[in-house]
């Protein structure tokens, strides 16, 4: 199997940029997924964010998660659990409106620098998003535009902890699921590893690489590429021993209000696939996918395809009433 991506950013500004830009692409169209290196994000932010991300865990969270784990009783489990994961978690959301100084146990200095590192995350971001568009042949900008809405983005970071786990087959860090939004960006322990992403029927690892940032594609992403991009598969596995693995990922979503369907660009091109994917609101999307996260995206397709249609349907008596 070819190796999973890892794609030197720097290159973009130089002889090789057209080269890199066909690693893009074949990233997204062939593994949903790529690492990115030599991103513009200074390391030694990247080095304090993961200090200081690793002294909360120990400070304020890890009590709590091994008492939940013995009050739950998972720390003795027998047979496969499929309701629960072994993470520890927080979540800062910085876009439409930060919460990052209501959120509870932080210290002031660490409040700073997930504020400075957030911004540098939705900077990629974006820039990256415009890399898609010009690898699909998309005006630059549309995918951001499309990400607005009325107002903004959503954008929000998810803090989390994998702690060993005696029973890592029968509890996952992370149970699999896709991605429900747009681009997702994943500063990942350098040392512990356990990300693992499907790909032609076969769990393949992430592999940590220190300072880089990992890459991967939401379902709205597959949605507006018209199925040209997928996202992906992907779970965590706990390890059995050791520090445990930090994972800090940053989702860069379309605003609550943001329409998404197809992009007329890339539907009804002749000998292509028609357009099967349907045309939602983000946040009804959204709805669905809380409640059915850990399975199958094909069914939320669907049901958002038959939500459209009933809207069709119950439009067309009332607008004639
Ligand atoms: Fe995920």
């Amino acid at each position: 199997m070819e190796s999973f991506p890892i794609i030197n950013l720097e290159k973009l500004n130089g002889e090789e940029r057209g080269l890199t830009m066909e690693k893009i692409k074949d990233a997204c169209e062939n593994w949903g997924f790529f690492e990115c290196v030599n991103h513009g994000i200074p390391h030694e932010l990247l080095d304090r964010v993961e200090k200081m991300t690793k002294e909360h865990y120990k400070k304020c969270m890890e009590d709590r998660f091994k008492e939940s784990i013995k009050n739950r009783g998972l720390d003795s489990v027998r047979s496969e659990v499929n309701d629960v994961d072994w993470e520890s978690t927080f979540y800062l959301k910085h876009l439409p409106a930060s919460n990052i100084s209501l959120v509870p146990d932080l210290d002031d200095d660490y409040r700073t620098l997930m504020k400075e590192f957030a911004g540098k995350i939705e900077m990629l971001s974006e820039e990256l998003l415009d890399l898609l568009c010009e690898n699909l042949g998309l005006e630059k900008g549309y995918l951001k535009k499309v990400f607005y809405g009325s107002k903004s983005p959503t954008f929000g970071t998810k803090v989390s902890n994998y702690p060993p786990c005696p029973k890592p087959d029968l509890i996952k860090g992370l149970r699999a699921h896709t991605d429900a939004g747009g681009i997702i960006l994943l500063f990942q322990d350098d040392k512990v590893s356990g990300l693992q992403l499907l790909k032609d029927g076969e769990w393949v690892d992430v592999p940590p690489v220190k300072h880089s940032i990992v890459v991967n594609l939401g379902d709205q992403l597959e949605v507006i590429t018209n199925g040209k991009y997928k996202s992906v598969e992907h779970r965590v596995i706990a390890q059995t021993d050791g520090e445990g693995r930090m994972s800090i990922a940053s989702f860069y979503n379309p605003g609550s209000d943001s329409v998404i369907f197809p992009a007329p660009e890339l539907i009804g091109k002749e000998n292509e696939k028609k357009d099967n994917y349907p045309k939602f609101v983000f946040e009804d999307y959204m709805k669905l996918y809380s409640a059915v996260k850990f399975q199958a995206k094909e069914p939320r397709f669907e049901a958002m395809k038959a939500m459209e249609t009933t809207v069709a349907n119950n439009v067309g008596p009332l607008a004639t009433a």
